[in-house]
């Protein structure tokens, strides 16, 4: 398996091996991630994070990957106060920032961003989101976090929330489907998984159930992947008015789901899980934002020749 060198554009080029020997590597980084132990895995090493779109977990996260594995991160920082205010072409961008790091994560609106700046990158570009498509290190994360916390084999699990616009269930389903999940869809009517997503995923073994209501669907499954709504994506803000706060989880929710059931959420959340859901032994968002690091450190890892 060659990873050094790849792009990570889209959960659509993984095999499942791929991804358990990434899930694999994660795991002996998990005490490095920890601070637990030292490394020198990526001393001279450069990641170039650029983001046009806000960010807490995937920037830092990244940020704190390279850190820990004793490289150096260069951060594009305020778009605002870059040349891209000045009329720059993502293209551009990246043809001179690619002479100044040995691997470069975008995060940016336009879909279909992370692969053109693929096509003009000497060094590897992660995709850490393109508008409403797709998110694939989140994928991971969200993988490695289903495989610590509960099982990946047989799993029945629920993706709940703004299954239209949300770029993480949509990298989610691709992968699920290479471990023959059942995947139960709960969303608004206005909020569905696009169709020729839903087509994709059944025809790689995936077995679709799809639904508008939580209640209805969740006391049957293992994990319970919550999304928010993607307020930003919406063309009208009068239709996002309409189907805000329509899926939300609380402690009363939860009275018949399964001892075992993780709650899981890429976060940020917005009012779609009840505080009161924290303290619950369900809830495992916060642990599953952790897994970020010893995740990207992985691919980073991998990416740049560092490990195998
Ligand atoms: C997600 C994103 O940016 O797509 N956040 C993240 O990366 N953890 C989810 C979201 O913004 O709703």
């Amino acid at each position: 398996m060659k990873f050094k060198d790849q792009h990570i554009i889209s959960m659509r080029d993984f095999s499942r091996e791929m991804i358990d020997h990434i899930l694999s590597a994660a795991e002996v980084m998990e005490p490095i991630a920890r601070g637990e132990q030292r490394s020198d895995l990526l001393a001279g090493k450069i990641l170039a994070v650029l983001f046009f779109e806000p960010s807490t977990r995937t920037r830092m996260s990244f940020e704190t990957a390279m850190y820990r594995l004793g490289g150096d991160v260069l951060n594009l920082g305020s778009v605002d106060a870059s040349s891209i205010s000045k009329g720059e072409t993502l293209a551009d961008t990246i043809r001179i920032v690619d002479g100044y790091a040995d691997a470069i994560v975008l995060r940016h609106p336009k879909e279909g961003a992370a692969q053109l700046a693929s096509e003009f990158s000497r060094v590897p570009i992660l995709n850490a989101g393109d508008g409403a498509g797709h998110h694939p290190t989140q994928t991971l994360l969200d993988l490695y976090t289903i495989k610590r916390e509960s099982h990946l084999e047989d799993l029945k699990i629920a993706l709940a929330g703004d299954l239209k616009y949300g770029r993480t269930v949509h990298s989610l389903c691709y992968a699920l489907s290479l471990y023959g999940a059942q995947i139960t869809l709960i969303s608004p009517k206005e909020l569905c998984m696009p169709e020729e997503i839903v087509n994709d995923i059944v025809e790689r073994g995936a077995e679709i159930i799809e639904t508008d209501s939580v209640e209805d669907a969740i006391n049957d499954v293992d994990v319970l992947y919550m999304t928010r709504i993607q307020k930003e994506r919406f063309p009208d803000p009068a239709e996002y008015h309409k189907v805000a706060n329509r899926l939300k989880i609380t402690t009363e929710s939860l009275k018949d789901v399964k001892p075992g059931l993780k709650i899981m959420h890429p976060l940020p959340r917005v009012n779609e899980i009840d505080p009161k859901v924290d303290a619950t032994l369900h809830a495992c968002y916060f642990r599953q934002a952790f897994y970020g690091v010893p995740i990207r450190m992985a691919l980073l890892g991998l990416l740049m020749g560092a490990i195998q």
